[in-house]
């Protein structure tokens, strides 16, 4: 009897699979949280030769887990090896930001890491790999990448800014004593750094007279405009100092609803946010990677249209839109 096998494994590939981000992830996309409870996977898994001995526990692990969805591990230090056509790159990997390090030297660090892998996915991913940078300064590795990596397409790379989407959601939802689920339309502007923008004036939360504006339901505004931006522009460095080292559940978690909603599409009526190449929307200046609120439908993200922008959001906008342009200046520095 030939076994029902309806859909072919995709290739994904996860760089920094050893670290605190890549192992919580590994099992969450061969759990199938990223692509669907339905798509088998093959994990690609690249780290240092330093973490050869780690990595290779995570691969023993994911056999000992016996995950139905997942055929096959490739664990490697290889760069080409670890990009031979995955269909979705997950760039976790990166070197991180260090006590008393200036951002200066942490895009001076990162700039030779994503250079190279950027060579690495235009030589060996398949066509249309669809890649998601998580590692900071995720904007600004994502633009390298870009920079690269010219044949592949710009809208096809991404980095993470649903973390502090989700992070604001929370937020909102804490607020108003609603469940998480029953609240949308969050929006991350600009960086994934403390210049971003959190902004909830356009969302919305279900509350037993229907779906309301979150503006109606939290009068407060000194509330949305000052402790709720600071809480989600902060919340990194207060897991940091809790925990002892970076968020990393509700990264990996916000790594999956990314790619998820990229690949398989946003519930109608709801947008996230994602860090994209800017086409110019909101004024904000082209050639950089950017925080929008997106739909995403057949793989596809398009930036949402004709939100009313008022003046302290617009002063906030440029204000990150400027860091990114800093932090530009300083990759091309180093380039
Ligand atoms: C976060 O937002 O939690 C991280 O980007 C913080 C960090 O610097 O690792």
């Amino acid at each position: 009897l030939l076994r029902d096998e309806p859909k072919r494994p995709v290739k994904v590939l996860v760089t920094g699979a050893a670290g605190q981000i890549g192992y919580a992830v590994v099992a969450m996309i061969a759990r199938g949280l990223m692509l669907g409870a339905d798509q088998p996977v093959v994990l690609h898994m690249l780290d240092l030769p330093r973490s050869r001995d780690a990595l290779n526990g995570v691969r023993m692990e994911l056999i000992d887990a016996a995950l139905p969805l997942l055929r096959g591990v490739v664990a490697t230090s290889d760069e080409a090896e670890a990009f031979d056509g995955v269909n979705v790159a997950i760039l976790i990997g990166g070197s991180p930001r260090r006590e008393g390090m200036e951002r200066k030297d942490l895009i001076a660090k990162n700039v030779p890491i994503y250079k190279s892998q950027a060579a690495a996915l235009q030589k060996h991913a398949a066509p249309n790999c669809k890649v998601l940078v998580v590692a900071n300064p995720a904007n600004t590795n994502a633009l390298v990448l870009k920079e690269f990596a010219p044949a592949v397409p710009a809208k096809n790379i991404s980095c993470l800014t649903r973390f502090d989407h989700n992070r604001a959601l929370g937020q909102v939802a804490q607020k108003l004593n609603v469940h998480v689920g029953d609240v949308k339309n969050a929006i991350i502007w600009g960086n994934h750094s403390s210049t971003q923008l959190p902004d909830a004036s356009h969302g919305t939360a279900w509350t037993e007279r229907g779906e309301r504006p979150v503006r109606e339901l939290i009068a407060d505004e000194t509330w949305l405009r000052e402790e709720f931006v600071r809480t989600v522009q902060q919340r990194g460095a207060a897991v940091i100092k809790a925990r002892g080292q970076s968020s990393s559940l509700s990264a990996a978690s916000a790594t999956c609803d990314h790619m998820r909603d990229w690949i398989l599409g946003t519930p109608k009526g709801t947008w996230v946010s994602m860090g994209v190449y800017s086409d110019g929307s909101y004024s904000v200046p082209d050639g950089l990677f950017y925080s929008f609120p997106v739909t995403c439908e057949k793989g596809e993200w398009s930036v949402v249209q004709g939100l009313q922008i008022d003046d302290f959001a617009r002063s906030k906008m440029e204000a990150s839109a400027s860091e990114l342009m800093e932090e530009k200046t300083i990759a091309y520095e180093f380039l």
